[in-house]
């Protein structure tokens, strides 16, 4: 995007290239061989490369600690590089980290997982978020012998072409057409295997009635990356409810919400039950994971060989290691034990930074609002937004320009803009990230852009 910068945001960016040569020279020498940031919507204000990190901190290549808030995208819930995961990883180490054969400790992460959210009855292994959503849907539509999934506007999960749709923005909010993300999804996914749902919205209900003899699963995000919102459970339960009348099997995709709004995740937080749950993230203590759970009789086609009619495929040549396996366990064990201490704690911690930053707002009359639920952050540059179909209308020149500000004041937010603490955040810490907030916004004010 293209900014006008003002005095201020000139400052910054001058502060910012002379702290971190380093990490532009990097940034010069990667770009003809990686064609993008690893994930390209993670981009920072401005390139920079992290040699080491613990706790709240990360610090760059050229010796500057930032405070994190990215946390990995939110698996770091316990902080980086947290004690009893790195312990039990050095364990394992020392015993091995071979892949396939069966290991001995897979059971035992499936067992945590079971404790956290009871309709985990069985537990499948894989690598990411993105395998686990797409597992999920294809077990679905094994289970009842449906092909269309339903997923909401706003919801993300992960980068399948299966999930790579969206509200076409140009269609009536209360029945969205579905668009896809980017190019190169075939258009037959779009056409013959989606349903756009509109978020927080009765007219779901609707639709999802209207098309129930086709639909093998309706797909949400106990709490959405866009939109982060701790009031939404009456329509979570709702949603919960038709889709059982209707026959059509729920799953919470609990990627981001799994082991951060409490042990039990989202389920938990807003007392509701799904048939599927998709995990990741946060489940191996910040190694890639994802895994796909469900209430027996769902996952039942997983116990037959693919070469059954009624078996399903999965594959995966790491899912399920030794190692990821030890660090889940280590951090799920911790957090479990820690349950009445951490998420209280947690969740506490992260109304307050949101009440700092919405009150500077509101004192100062300024159009962004900090939505959060439990320890989940977006900010948006326009007040009142409760789902993506609000955004028209956002201030994005401020937006961009107030990530460069916070990170020119010691605090790290990348370009997706969600952002996650963690158990290791201070209260210090807090007081520190929600003044350089409103430093922030009042350089961004001053350069009359908000
Ligand atoms: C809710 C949700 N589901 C699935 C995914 C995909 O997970 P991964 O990035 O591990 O593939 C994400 C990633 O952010 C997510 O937020």
């Amino acid at each position: 995007m293209n900014v006008d910068v003002g005095t201020r945001g000139a400052e910054a960016r001058r502060k910012l290239a002379e702290m971190t040569p380093t990490s532009a020279a990097m940034n010069e020498k990667s770009a003809d061989l990686l064609p993008v940031e690893i994930v390209p919507t993670f981009e920072m204000p401005s390139p920079l490369y992290i040699h080491s990190a613990e706790g709240a901190h990360v610090t760059d290549v050229d010796g500057n600690t930032f405070l994190d808030l990215t946390m990995g995208a939110g698996p770091h819930v316990l902080g980086h590089r947290p004690k009893v995961v790195e312990d039990a990883m050095h364990e394992q180490l020392g015993r091995t980290w071979h892949l396939v054969l069966k290991n001995d400790r897979q059971h035992e992460l499936a067992e945590l997982i079971r404790e956290a959210a009871p309709g985990a009855e069985k537990t499948v292994f894989c690598n990411s978020g993105t395998e686990a959503t797409m597992y999920g849907m294809r077990i679905a539509r094994a289970h009842t012998g449906k092909n269309r999934v339903a997923v909401f506007d706003g919801c993300y999960h992960g980068a399948h072409d299966y999930a790579l749709v969206k509200a076409d923005p140009a269609s009536p909010r209360s029945e969205p057409t579905a668009k896809v993300l980017g190019n190169g999804v075939p258009d037959t996914i779009r056409d013959d295997t989606m349903l756009v749902l509109p978020y927080d919205d009765l007219a779901a209900f609707d639709l999802i009635r209207r098309h129930k003899a086709e639909l093998a699963v309706v797909m949400v995000q106990p709490v959405q990356n866009s939109v982060p919102r701790a009031d939404v459970g009456p329509f979570l339960q709702e949603l919960r409810d038709v889709c059982r009348e209707c026959g059509v099997l729920y799953l919470l995709d609990e990627v981001v919400t799994g082991f951060r709004l409490g042990f039990g995740g989202g389920m938990e937080y807003f007392d509701v039950d799904a048939d599927l749950m998709t995990w990741g993230k946060a489940l191996a203590g910040g190694m890639p994971i994802g895994a796909l759970s469900g209430k027996s009789d769902v996952m039942a086609p997983l116990g037959k060989t693919w070469g059954d009619p009624e078996g399903v495929f999965l594959g995966g040549t790491f899912s399920g290691n030794p190692l990821t396996m030890a660090a889940g366990i280590a951090a799920l064990t911790h957090m479990r034990d820690h349950r009445d201490t951490i998420y209280p704690k947690l969740n506490e911690q992260a109304d307050r930074l949101a009440a700092i930053v919405n009150g500077f707002c509101e004192e100062r009359q300024i159009g962004a609002e900090l939505h959060n639920a439990g320890s989940i952050f977006h900010m948006h540059f326009k007040r009142g937004i409760r789902t993506s179909r609000d955004f028209e209308g956002s201030n994005h020149e401020a937006e961009q320009e107030f990530y460069v500000h916070l990170m020119a004041r010691g605090v790290i937010v990348p370009g997706i803009h969600l952002f996650f603490t963690s158990t290791e955040h201070t209260p210090e810490d807090i007081d520190t990230i929600g003044q350089a907030f409103c430093d922030a916004l009042q350089d961004v004010r001053d350069d009359g852009l908000i």
